[in-house]
């Protein structure tokens, strides 16, 4: 790709950007919140026209027009906000657009699709009937079926765009063996992710990207993590955790024998104002099913949730929002947005209540306050008025985060908070996070990645199969020891 550039009002979102990949090859794309890598590969996959620049694929110009196009030429994109349909199946899925058919009418080959998808994604050590909705698994379930899909079509380029963003070690370790055969048989990955570390063990080369333009390709054995770090972001990030101690208070929030069947067994768990606690586990330990449970959003069949002490009992997110408990959800496009209103509009949502006046929303108010949110998590948004479709990624998240930090909740869960965030924002939002701890704000923190937990929180409790299996204090907590109870290997601590 040369000197690639488009623009959207307000935005040149690339600016004569420069890329090329070698067949074999597992080519990482790297850079802050809106540096443009998505819309980069949105060029090559033929979602986005650019307004100027070259395509050139094994060695002859291509008009990449449609994503029809680019699938013809074997250029496949695995997007950063999953594509699949919902309402229908694993196999109907994989196979859409180039269906197994069976006889001279052509039917559709049911059994064969299932038969095959489950054999792709089984390549990949994925056990995952073909039969079952897609809306019914995972999102990382959902991820593997994606990428089950590009390798269906034999594609020559795979993009992966933040693959490594919601799957667990367990499942990364397997999407690493996959690339590595699909290097094998020549075909060439661009893999884009903000977990640095990856980039090292799995790629060839990197290239960065700063404000819509490639500055820097290098083999990976020739950078290290720190020059990558700088050529990113311009500076140095010194202290990316920042060493503070919380100062818990009293107790705010406690669940006794929190019971959902088949979900959740029998949860103890008490929270203090002030604290960090962390909340880990495998994929589908159940750590979503707590947090969705304790928000209101799922009911308990057993077991008894007290806020401040007293009991209470959340039939709705309402009554738990309206209770000053807030829920930063992982799946931000399907539960944390609405991707066609603004900015401000989202920011502003879960908060309305305290916006009206004399029966109708003061949007002065509430510009003033989104203004407040895009300075402080350094929003990268042209106005207050942007849609949130057309923000970045992880610029989406800070305005997930802005949502809840507007609706001074008392008690924050925060579901994979920095999935997406790149360094820098990373250890911005880690500061924040100790901010509002100071101010006596609890925080459940669910996350799945092993540093960020042990760094930030106070108390770890770990989760396997709906159980909470064990505690950890930050002193004492390794990965180790995480990761031996979160595969149930370890009998229950005292919680
Ligand atoms: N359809 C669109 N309309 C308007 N602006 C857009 C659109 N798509 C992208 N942008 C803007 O282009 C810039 C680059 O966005 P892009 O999604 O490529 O970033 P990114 O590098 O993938 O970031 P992230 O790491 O957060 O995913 C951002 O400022 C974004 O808001
Ligand atoms: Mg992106």
């Amino acid at each position: 790709m040369t000197d690639i550039t488009k623009e959207f009002p307000g935005v040149r979102a690339l600016d004569g950007a420069q890329l090329s990949v070698e067949a074999g090859e597992c080519h990482a794309l790297v850079g802050e919140n809106g540096a443009g890598k998505s819309t980069l590969m949105k060029v090559l996959s033929g979602a986005y026209h650019p307004d100027a620049g070259v395509i050139i694929l094994g060695g002859s110009v291509q008009q990449v027009t449609s994503p029809i196009v680019a699938r013809k030429l074997g250029i496949t994109m695995i997007h950063q906000e999953l594509n699949l349909l919902p309402e229908m199946t694993v196999a109907e899925n994989i196979f859409l657009g180039h269906e197994i058919v069976r006889g001279p009418l052509r039917w559709l080959d049911k059994r064969a699709m299932e038969n095959k998808s489950e054999e792709l994604l089984a390549s990949f050590g994925q056990k995952l009937s073909g039969r079952t909705l897609v809306k019914k698994i995972s999102l990382a379930q959902q991820q593997m079926v994606e990428i089950a899909k590009a390798i269906s079509v034999q594609s020559k380029v795979i993009i992966m765009d933040e693959p490594s963003a919601i799957l667990t070690d367990r499942e990364l370790a397997e999407l690493f063996d996959l690339i590595g055969r699909l290097k094998k048989q020549g075909v060439a990955i661009v893999y884009i992710s903000h977990r640095l570390e990856e980039i090292f063990s799995i790629c060839d080369r990197v290239t960065v990207m700063r404000d819509g333009k490639t500055v820097h390709t290098d083999q990976t054995s020739n950078v290290t993590q720190d020059q990558i770090i700088r050529l990113m972001v311009g500076r140095e990030i010194e202290q990316f955790f920042p060493s503070q101690h919380s100062n818990p208070g009293g107790e705010i929030l406690r669940l006794e024998s929190v019971t959902q069947r088949g979900k959740l067994h029998n949860i103890n768990l008490s929270l203090r104002k002030g604290e960090i606690a962390g909340l880990t586990g495998l994929v589908g330990a159940g750590r979503t099913e707590l947090a969705r449970v304790i928000f209101g959003a799922e009911q308990a069949d057993s077991g008894q949730m007290f806020l401040d002490g007293r009991p209470v009992s959340f039939r709705s997110p309402r009554q738990a929002i309206d209770a000053g408990i807030g829920l930063l959800t992982e799946d931000r496009k399907n539960q944390g947005l609405v991707l066609s209103m603004m900015v401000r509009e989202n920011t502003s949502m879960a908060s309305l209540v305290r916006l009206v006046k004399h029966g109708f929303v003061d949007i002065r108010a509430e510009k003033e306050a989104t203004r407040g949110y895009i300075r402080d998590l350094q929003i990268k948004t042209p106005s207050t008025e942007q849609k949130v479709r057309n923000l970045s990624g992880g610029t989406q998240q800070k305005v997930v985060l802005a949502k809840w930090l507007f609706t001074k909740s008392r008690v924050l869960i925060f579901d994979e908070p920095t999935r997406g965030i790149d360094v820098g924002a990373k250890a911005e939002i880690y500061q924040l996070m100790w901010k509002l701890v100071a101010q006596g704000i609890a925080i459940l923190m669910i996350s799945s990645e092993l540093i960020e937990v042990l760094k930030m929180c106070d108390r770890i409790l770990v989760m396997h199969e709906g159980e909470i299996t064990g505690e950890l204090k930050q002193a004492e907590a390794t990965q180790e020891k995480i990761i031996a109870m979160a595969m149930g290997l370890e009998q229950p601590a005292s919680c």
